[in-house]
């Protein structure tokens, strides 16, 4: 059987799909393995067994085909945790990064916050925020029971227990918030804060026959309206759910800053503000109840 050493160095192809095909192949010998970075350049000259160098051949093969590295591998880093990913859920982009950073800059050193996450996915916005804000109570919902046991395995692999969670259709889901939790309360009726990533490409749009998107859910991606329709729905009902003077936050499109303020302005939010990701695009638009 090859040595570590030899798969590394073997030309598997993987430069068709990715800008760094040694580190891919690194990763999956490490996770195959269960061992650290460290463990491949001390054990560069063992072999690795049958069954494992047949199931490290399967990852490559679906690499191969475009597959995202996160699927391949079940799992990737948001923030500073690591998260269990599944098909039913979008893999978290590092985009998403600034929605928790400014969830958390809204409330300094505030412990007895009550926030909302829609639409959480692998409960990547939920778990980061909880992890800074582990006094904060937050809610983490979505539409499937499928998505809701990646998150939540999720809470379980980072050790966060300050996030509880919904079933439903966006604000529905909050009626069924007392069976997903382990506290076993009732989902308290306002939030201080309220964010959400919702889906908001076009449908048709060329980009979703592009690249990792081409393997993700269109239910996590497509919204129709221009891709406002779920933005517009959030937006338009964040009033009935928010504590005077609490905050809405949504990721949106790159184009779509100036539509979001309007629909902000329009359902009566004040202080309605873009932010730009790293790239200098608007990225996330925040309003305040008055
Ligand atoms: C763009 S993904 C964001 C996932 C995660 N919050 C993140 O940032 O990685 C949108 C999420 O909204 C969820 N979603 C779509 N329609 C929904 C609905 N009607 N009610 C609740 N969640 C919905 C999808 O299942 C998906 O998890």
């Amino acid at each position: 059987m090859p040595t570590l050493a030899d798969i590394i160095a073997a030309p598997w192809g993987i430069e068709q799909v990715s800008g760094t095909p040694e580190l891919e192949v690194r990763w999956m010998l490490e996770d195959l393995l269960e061992k650290p970075s460290s463990y491949l350049l001390s054990h560069s000259t063992d072999e690795l067994d049958a069954a494992l160098f047949e199931r490290f051949r399967n990852k490559v093969k679906r690499r191969l085909t475009g597959e995202p590295l996160a699927y391949v591998l079940g799992h990737c880093g948001f923030w500073s945790l690591d998260l269990n990913v599944s098909p039913t859920t979008l893999i978290p982009r590092p985009e998403t990064e600034l929605l928790v950073e400014l969830a958390i800059q809204a409330y300094p050193n505030q412990t007895n916050i009550n926030a909302l996450d829609l639409g959480t996915g692998t409960g990547a916005i939920a778990l980061a925020i909880a992890s800074e804000c582990s006094l904060w109570k937050i809610t983490a919902t979505d539409q499937s029971e499928k998505i809701i046991e990646v998150a939540q395995s999720n809470a379980q692999l980072n050790c966060i227990n300050n996030v509880r969670f919904g079933v439903g259709s966006w604000y529905q889901a909050l009626q069924g918030v007392e069976a997903h939790s382990k506290q076993g309360s009732q989902a308290d009726d306002k939030f201080d804060l309220i964010v959400s990533n919702p889906p908001y490409i076009e449908p048709g749009d060329h980009h979703l026959n592009q690249g990792d998107v081409r393997f993700e859910p269109h239910s996590a991606l497509v919204a129709q309206q221009n891709g406002l329709a779920d933005l517009r729905h959030i937006i338009d009902h964040g009033q009935q759910y928010l504590k005077p003077a609490g905050a809405l936050m949504v990721e949106h499109g790159y184009q779509q800053g100036g539509a979001v303020r309007t629909l902000f302005t329009a359902a009566g939010f004040r202080g309605v503000i873009s932010h730009k990701d790293l790239a200098g695009h608007p990225r996330v638009t925040v309003g305040y109840l008055a």
